[in-house]
């Protein structure tokens, strides 16, 4: 993937009718990250109710150090995601002699704001920004830094958003971009009770709704669709068995939908699934982590074990 087009029209439209034709219906969760998505996605993350984004803070400022002292001196810190996190910037205020910073993100409005922000706060850290969809391949640039290694970092559990399959490509992609000698730092979300996990994805304030609705917003926007998104409703449900948050929007009437020339059809109670967030156990994470090449150095937990944030180095 290249620097100025991280996702075209085209590869929307053709994702969104293979989506539209698969029963159930389904849309990559990539999509939900345009600007407005990003900063509601923002905005799911100060919510009371999502508990990911506190915790994991919460493990990163008691481990600070020994996260630190993991990582050493002089690394090149590559993370998947646009930097604009709390957590991100404890790294770059306690990292001894950075070798640089690297932010790759598909939304390029939003990796741009933050990366221009953190280059202000962090002049004396060498910095780029990669615009790009980190779920294919792309050429990191990791020329022209003086690392003694390269360390991936992944906060906020989005290995989660993964299928499993997928999780091991992506993991398996990290361990070949940090490569020999390179590290992953990354925040894995665990299994608990239904009530905090379907709480935390089914806010009493919608933003959860909005983030997933805005899906249809976009499609309307970038492909001339007609959803409707008040005709159609957020739902989060906790399969246990799967051990993953199901999150769809739900069609509150028999509908036809047009995009681009194309009619699909909906009928009453039919969901569109556009989100999975997979829990883990320490255990299953760890086997997906040792067959993706990479082994569990450290593991931070909050007293509750609601959250992990893993160090594991490539093997
Ligand atoms: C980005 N990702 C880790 C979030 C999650 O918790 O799975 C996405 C999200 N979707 C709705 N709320 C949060």
């Amino acid at each position: 993937m290249t620097r100025s087009a991280p996702l075209s029209a085209d590869a929307l439209l053709a994702d969104v009718l293979e989506g539209m034709g698969r029963t159930p219906k389904s849309l990559p969760c990539k999509y939900l990250y345009d600007a407005r998505g990003s900063h509601l996605f923002d905005r799911i993350t100060e919510l009371e109710e999502y508990y990911p984004t506190a915790t994991e803070l919460a493990i990163m400022e008691a481990h600070l150090d020994e996260i630190v002292a993991c990582l050493g001196p002089r690394c090149l810190l590559l993370e998947y995601g646009s930097g604009s996190s709390l957590k991100t910037r404890l790294l770059l205020d306690r990292l001894p002699e950075p070798a640089g910073y690297v932010a790759i993100d598909i939304s390029e409005e939003h990796l741009s704001a933050s990366m221009r922000h953190l280059q202000e706060m962090y002049s004396h850290i060498p910095m780029r920004a990669v615009p790009a969809d980190y779920t294919t391949s792309f050429a990191v640039p990791s020329n022209g830094f003086d690392a003694a290694r390269t360390v991936v970092y992944f906060p906020g559990s989005t290995i989660g958003n993964f299928e499993p399959r997928e999780a091991h490509a992506f993991l398996a992609r990290m361990a070949r971009a940090a490569g020999p000698g390179g590290g992953l730092l990354i925040g894995v979300d665990l299994e608990k009770d239904r009530a905090t996990v379907e709480a935390a994805y089914n806010d009493a304030q919608g933003v959860t709704a909005a983030f997933n609705k805005n899906l249809l917003r976009r499609m309307n926007r970038e492909l001339g669709a007609t959803f409707d998104p008040e005709t159609f409703r957020h739902r989060a449900v906790y399969n246990l068995e799967e051990g993953r948050i199901e999150m769809s929007l739900v069609s509150a009437c028999d509908q036809t939908v047009r995009v681009n020339g194309h009619h699909i059809r909906f009928e009453e109670g039919e969901p569109i699934c556009v989100e999975y967030s997979y829990k883990f156990t320490l255990e299953r994470f760890q086997g997906l982590a040792e067959r993706a090449g990479f082994a569990v150095r450290n593991v931070w937990m909050d007293a509750n074990r609601l959250f992990s944030v893993q160090y594991l180095t490539v093997l």
